[in-house]
């Protein structure tokens, strides 16, 4: 892991969709079609708008969110309507979205084979952007989640996440999808989730999910 300190979050936001714009121009110079995911929650909103106008090759960019929270675009909760409002607009309205939810299902594990199907052809991911919550979550690999040794462990690309931190079932990538990602970041603020971090790294992934996809991921941090 490799931590790096911004003076505050609009500057590190700034920063963070360069180089992330930077991964995917190298990316492309090797590859004809590649793969960004992204967190939803309510940290990376600035960033998306950052890295939206930036002038590069999307139509040649898939994007996926790394979780999704089972709820209809419609909810102030989903993190596609986030992503469709904050990333996919501007240059970035050329990428092609892979879902991470679908409509007509109830449930998560009545639509995961159809979205896994989307999704295995777009992997490995090229660059993968994560948050972390300060239960020292990330995507939804959920301390105490009911799946959370299968995606942490398996070899599948998506899981079902039921969770007493999380509101509503959600699906996720796994921490074996997440960890083949060539260029791998977490973006975080605040001093709660610093401590977090700190924490993390002392703890098992099962304590703390996190810790499972640390190794080889750069940490972007400022304190607000
Ligand atoms: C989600 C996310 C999740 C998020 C963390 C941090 O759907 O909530 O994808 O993993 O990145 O919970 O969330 P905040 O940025 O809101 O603190």
């Amino acid at each position: 892991m490799k931590l790096i300190e911004y003076p505050d979050a609009e500057m590190m936001m700034m920063l963070l969709a360069q180089i992330i714009a930077a991964d995917l121009e190298a990316a492309l110079r090797v590859q004809d079609r590649v793969t960004l995911a992204v967190p939803g929650g309510t940290t990376p909103a600035p960033l998306f708008a950052g890295l939206s106008s930036v002038s590069l090759p999307w139509n040649r960019v898939r994007v996926l969110l790394t979780d999704e929270r089972w709820v209809p675009e419609s909810s102030d909760r989903s993190n596609t309507a986030l992503l469709r409002q904050h990333l996919l607009v501007n240059h970035a309205a050329e990428a092609e979205l892979l879902p991470l939810y679908s409509e007509g299902a109830d449930t998560p594990e009545e639509a995961l084979e159809q979205l896994e199907a989307a999704i295995t052809p777009a992997l490995p991911l090229n660059v993968c952007l994560l948050g972390m919550g300060a239960d020292m979550h990330t995507a939804s690999l959920f301390p105490g989640a009911d799946l959370l040794d299968e995606a942490l462990t398996g070899q599948g690309v998506l899981y079902p996440m039921r969770a007493p931190g999380a509101p509503e079932p959600r699906v996720t990538l796994s921490a074996h999808v997440l960890n083949q990602a060539i260029d791998r970041h977490i973006v975080i603020k605040g001093a709660d989730k610093r401590e977090a971090l700190e924490r993390a790294l002392h703890a098992s992934p099962q304590e703390a999910p996190v810790a499972a996809i640390l190794p080889n991921t750069k940490v972007h941090w400022a304190a607000n």
